[in-house]
């Protein structure tokens, strides 16, 4: 079982191509070793017996029958590879090493021939292969010059040998390294599996062990563990975003339902019960309007909205914010002061960010004493523009300032102001969909708000 679903691993078969790919190229190189060996063999034995055959009938024509007759018999008794047979009309030997004409010759049209002949030796006689060529002297003399290629055949048979045990080698060798590489590798992939199983049972703190090697599969680990991380990070997040949001919701709902019962409690004119449905009335608007809240902060944390981004002056955007919050300044005896200059471009979603620096101005307002004076304006920094808000109220200690920005945080001093702490949730929720900051600091006495966006390239 298990070696069957080792054959079929994406290693395995990896490996198989390329034994395959190697074995055929390997197959290829020795097949063209041997047929030019062999060719090349065959040539040089044919040129020398040509070259034997020229220089025996020169001999012939200048010292005759008598002549090559001796010399035939010189080289016959001196080499046993050179078959020598000189023959009369009727083929029957004068002189030479091959006892008969060969009768069996395989016989090619340029005068060559392949045939079987008998050698003496130790233990008997052996039938031998040679290759010859025959040629006619004049005077109707028959003269064969050959060469025994046994151990021609021999080298033949020996790159034959060596090119199947070549490829049987490669082959083995191949396939046994494909087994190991793919164990290897199953045994890498099978780790990540059972932590990817632990986890789906339900173990969320398991991660996949790390070998230290650092390679792809290491990688493959790290990336996956870094991501089960961020999972757990974001479901904490959501646990808690959640846990708060019932929590703070359940207050204002509380108070809206005893509001009711208590009205309900003892018979009361169509006053009363009017009064009582328009505070029920404002009690529901105040949870449509968190609910509201809530959903655009989520919104603009997905990073959806930044579909929608267009060139957006924000300039524009102080001037407007400014007109409808100068009134309220105004009926709490507040200075306001608005700066706005020419156009600042920046990228982004005008009505979030106009959502954004209203509320900057609302807290500004709201937390400043009658009395006290407000500034908004807008200031080109290197890349960015900064949508600055500025009130001499108490501002926010230093180590509240990261707090604020959560939902649902108000501090203890704003208790007795109206609100549901989620304003500058949304602002921080602006500045990440824009890729900005928000920063809160001292302004000595009271608070600076910032928004900073990157600008428009
Ligand atoms: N300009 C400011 N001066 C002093 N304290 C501030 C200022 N702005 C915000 N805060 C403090 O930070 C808290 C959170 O502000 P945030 O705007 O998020 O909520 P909120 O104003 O209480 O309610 P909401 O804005 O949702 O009506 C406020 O409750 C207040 O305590
Ligand atoms: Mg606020």
């Amino acid at each position: 079982m298990r070696l069957l679903k080792l054959l079929r691993t994406t290693a395995f078969r990896l490996a198989l191509v390329y034994v395959l790919v190697f074995a055929v190229s390997a197959g290829l190189l020795i097949g063209f070793i041997y047929l030019s060996t062999s060719s090349f063999m065959a040539a040089q034995t044919d040129e020398t017996l040509n070259a034997e055959i020229t220089g025996l009938e020169e001999q012939y024509r200048q010292r005759g029958l008598p002549g090559l007759r001796q010399i035939i018999i010189e080289r016959s008794s001196r080499s046993e590879s050179s078959l020598y047979l000189l023959a009369n009309a009727d083929l029957s030997r004068i002189a030479g090493n091959l006892s008969i004409w060969p009768a069996d010759a395989e016989r090619e049209p340029n005068g060559y021939m392949n045939f079987t002949y008998d050698r003496q030796v130790a233990d008997g006689i052996e039938k031998r292969l040679a290759r010859a060529r025959q040629f006619r002297l004049p005077g109707n003399f028959y003269l064969l010059v050959g060469r025994d290629v046994v151990d021609r055949r021999g080298v033949e048979d020996l790159i034959t040998d060596a090119l199947l045990w070549a490829g049987a080698l490669t082959l083995a060798l191949g396939l046994l390294g494909g087994f190991v590489i793919s164990r290897n590798m199953m045994s890498r992939i099978e780790a990540i599996n059972r932590t990817s199983r632990d986890i789906m049972e339900g173990d969320l703190s398991r991660r996949v062990e790390l070998t230290g090697i650092g390679d792809e599969f290491d990688e493959l680990a790290s990336n996956l563990n870094d991501m089960l991380d961020q999972i757990s990070r974001l479901m904490a997040g959501m646990r808690e975003v959640s846990d708060n949001i019932a929590h703070d919701l359940r207050t204002p709902l509380n108070r809206l339902r005893s509001r009711l019962e208590v009205t309900l409690m003892k018979p009361q004119g169509d006053q009363e019960y009017r009064e009582a449905l328009e505070q029920a009335i404002s009690d529901a608007d105040g949870l449509i309007s968190t609910f509201n809240s809530l959903l655009l902060i989520t919104r603009a944390e997905s990073g959806v909205l930044r579909e929608n981004f267009a060139p957006t002056d924000l300039s524009a955007i102080v001037r407007d914010m400014s007109e409808l919050y100068e009134p309220v300044a105004e009926a709490k005896n507040i200075a306001f002061r608005a700066i706005s200059g020419p156009p600042v471009t920046c990228r982004g979603d005008r009505s979030l960010i106009s959502q954004a620096l209203g509320n900057m101005i609302d807290n500004a307002i709201k937390y400043t004493p009658s009395g006290g004076a407000v500034s908004v304006w807008v200031q080109r920094e290197a890349g960015t523009a900064t949508l600055k808000v500025r009130d001499n109220g108490p501002g926010i200690p230093e180590a509240d300032r990261a707090r604020v920005l959560q939902r649902f945080v108000r501090l203890e001093a704003s208790r007795h102001t109206p609100g549901s702490g989620l304003g500058l949730s949304l602002v921080a929720a602006v500045a990440q969909l824009h890729e900005g900051e928000l920063q809160l600091d001292d302004a000595g006495p009271g608070l600076i708000a910032s928004l900073r966006l990157p600008l428009d390239a």
